[in-house]
Order: C-alpha cells, then sequence, then structure tokens
C-alpha cells in the first residue's frame, strides 16, 4: 500500500530489511511489502538493484525506500539510524540479514577470514541494533529478526568462520531478547538450512536427488521472517524439521561427527551454508 494512498485508519509500519538486494532478504523485503501500511526500507551496498526493487514495490502500489551503505563502515549504523528517524521518525521491525559465508578451513582462512566473517555477520547487527535501539524501543511494540543458520547451532568442517560468526549472534540474540521483551522490543530468530541464493549457491547439494531435497527457498524464509517478525515468534528453524539437528548433536555427539565429519555435508567440498559459497559469491557480487 502506498504511502500516499493509506488512509487514516492503517499507520505506516517501517520495516528495514538489510541484505535486501539479493536472496534472503529480497525475498523478505517482498513479502513485508504486502503488509498493511508497510513502508520497507532496502539497505545493503547494491544501490542499483536496490533501487529496481523499490521501484517494482511502489509501481505495485507498496511503499519502499532505499539507503546504500556498506554496514561494516563504522559510520554506517548512525547514517542509517539518522535516516529512519528522519524520515520516519519511527521503526517497527528490523531484520538483520545481511551475511557472507566464510572461506575455507582454520588452517588455510586463518584469523583474518574469522575477522571479516565476524564483522558483517556478528559485529555489523549489533552495532546497527545499538543504534536503533532508541528508536524501536519508542516505537514499540516492535521487533528485530537475527537470520542466523543451522550453523550457528553446529559445526561442520570448512565452516568455522561463518560457524563462530552464526553462533555468536544467536547467543547475543537469545540475551537481547530476554533484556528487551520487558520494553517490548520482541527479538526473534531465523534458523535457515540450506537456502539457494547468489552467495550460497547449494549447487552440490542441489546436483544430487538424494540431497536437493534439502534445499529450500528463499520464500519459506521470508515466512519464517514475518512469524519471527510480526508474529512474535522466539526462534524459526527453516525448514522446521532442522531443528532436530542441534538436538542430535547434543543426544549423540559421536553419530553426529561420524555424520558430518566428511562427505556432502563438508562445505570445504563444495556443499552448504558458508564456505561452499565464497567462490560463487567472488563472482556474484
Ligand atoms: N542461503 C543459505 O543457505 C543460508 C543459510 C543459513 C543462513 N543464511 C543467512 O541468510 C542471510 C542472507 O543470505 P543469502 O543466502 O540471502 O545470501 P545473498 O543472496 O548473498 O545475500 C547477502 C546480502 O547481504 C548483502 N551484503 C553483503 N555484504 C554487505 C555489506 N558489507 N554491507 C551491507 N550489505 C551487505 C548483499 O548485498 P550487497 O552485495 O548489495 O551489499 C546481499 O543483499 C545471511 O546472513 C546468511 O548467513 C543463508
Amino acid at each position: 500500500m502506498n504511502q500516499a494512498n493509506q488512509t487514516d485508519q492503517t499507520p505506516t509500519r517501517v520495516f528495514l530489511v538489510t541484505g535486501a538486494s539479493s536472496g534472503i532478504g529480497e525475498a523478505a523485503a517482498r513479502r513485508l511489502a504486502r503488509e498493511p501500511g508497510a513502508h520497507l526500507i532496502l539497505l545493503a551496498r547494491r544501490r542499483e538493484r536496490l533501487e529496481a526493487l523499490a521501484a517494482e514495490l511502489n509501481a505495485a502500489g507498496g511503499s519502499a525506500s532505499v539507503v546504500a551503505a556498506d554496514l561494516t563502515d563504522n559510520d554506517a549504523p548512525a547514517l542509517v539510524a539518522a535516516v529512519a528517524e528522519r524520515d520516519h521518525g519511527r521503526l517497527d521491525l528490523l531484520v538483520n540479514n545481511a551475511g557472507v559465508g566464510g572461506r575455507g578451513s582454520f588452517a588455510d582462512s586463518g584469523f583474518a577470514e574469522v575477522q571479516r566473517t565476524m564483522r558483517l555477520n556478528f559485529e555489523a547487527p549489533v552495532r546497527l541494533t545499538e543504534a536503533l535501539l532508541p528508536l524501536l524501543r519508542r516505537s514499540a511494540p516492535s521487533a528485530v529478526v537475527n537470520v542466523a543458520s543451522v550453523a550457528g547451532r553446529v559445526g561442520r568442517p570448512g565452516t568455522s568462520a561463518y560457524s563462530a560468526s552464526k553462533f555468536a549472534l544467536v547467543g547475543w540474540s537469545e540475551s537481547l531478547q530476554l533484556e528487551e521483551r520487558r520494553r517490548g522490543v520482541h527479538v526473534g530468530l531465523v534458523v535457515p538450512g540450506f537456502v539457494a541464493t547468489e552467495g550460497f549457491p547449494q549447487r552440490e547439494l542441489l546436483a544430487h536427488r538424494a540431497t536437493r531435497w534439502m534445499v529450500s527457498t528463499t520464500d519459506k524464509v521470508a515466512d519464517a521472517i514475518v512469524d519471527a517478525g510480526l508474529h512474535r515468534k522466539a526462534e524459526r528453524y527453516v525448514p522446521r524439521p532442522w531443528a532436530v539437528v542441534p538436538v542430535l548433536r547434543v543426544l549423540l555427539p559421536g553419530l553426529y561427527r561420524r555424520a558430518v565429519g566428511g562427505g556432502r555435508f563438508t562445505a570445504a567440498a563444495g556443499t552448504g551454508t558458508g564456505a561452499a559459497a565464497e567462490d560463487d559469491a567472488a563472482s556474484g557480487q
């Protein structure tokens, strides 16, 4: 619904999605734009992609604007907060979605890769949430959704930097959820398994009939983001059965280690969430 066309009975709700230029973030923006009274703030580095999406949403009767920023820049959080405050004076939902896969084994990629991955996957959402929390509190009931990963619940070979960043995001989110609920700011976690996107193409899983079923869609993650953000669910795995993986890891640790210790789930061999994506990401971004 266009802001200009909204009736007085439909107040504008402002939703900010990071990483909205592709994949899960783009799908989440499209899904959220269908909500009554929604205004989308689309954030990523590739301005032309964001402007094309905003134009499409606006032409379809929605309402969207663009902030092109690199979230690892020191001044990005303050800039985004200033825009949200100046243009809307409120924020109903922050979706911390932008992220990258880590590259290779720790022995090969070292601390530099851990630092690079942590900067976007953990520090950026923390810093952006810090900058926007006063506005979120003033807009309560409001919400933050952090897009984590099953790799933030269990480790696999070849994903150490990625897993470290997502484990950190999960732990921080769980504490923040308990801290902020009295202030009316809900903090929800979305925990996807494997989803085929630019940064995470999942080519190896898609290439085999035996594993193709494991790859989910960006639309399903977008629905989970709505559940966690607007319906205030604490945690949503995508697809839901992936919730069993961390349980198995705790109950049957030996079996888990044997299952993921090599072969198709080993990201270094070109499979799932994280490291495998990087070769493709290099050409896609
Ligand atoms: N796909 C999967 O299998 C999977 C599984 C579990 C979790 N996840 C998580 O889902 C989230 C989205 O990933 P995706 O699969 O949708 O990948 P994607 O299509 O590669 O999207 C990544 C997004 O992050 C943005 N981004 C990257 N670096 C940025 C920076 N420095 N500043 C601002 N924005 C930046 C990219 O836009 P620009 O390049 O335009 O900046 C892009 O919009 C990530 O957090 C990822 O860890 C994905």
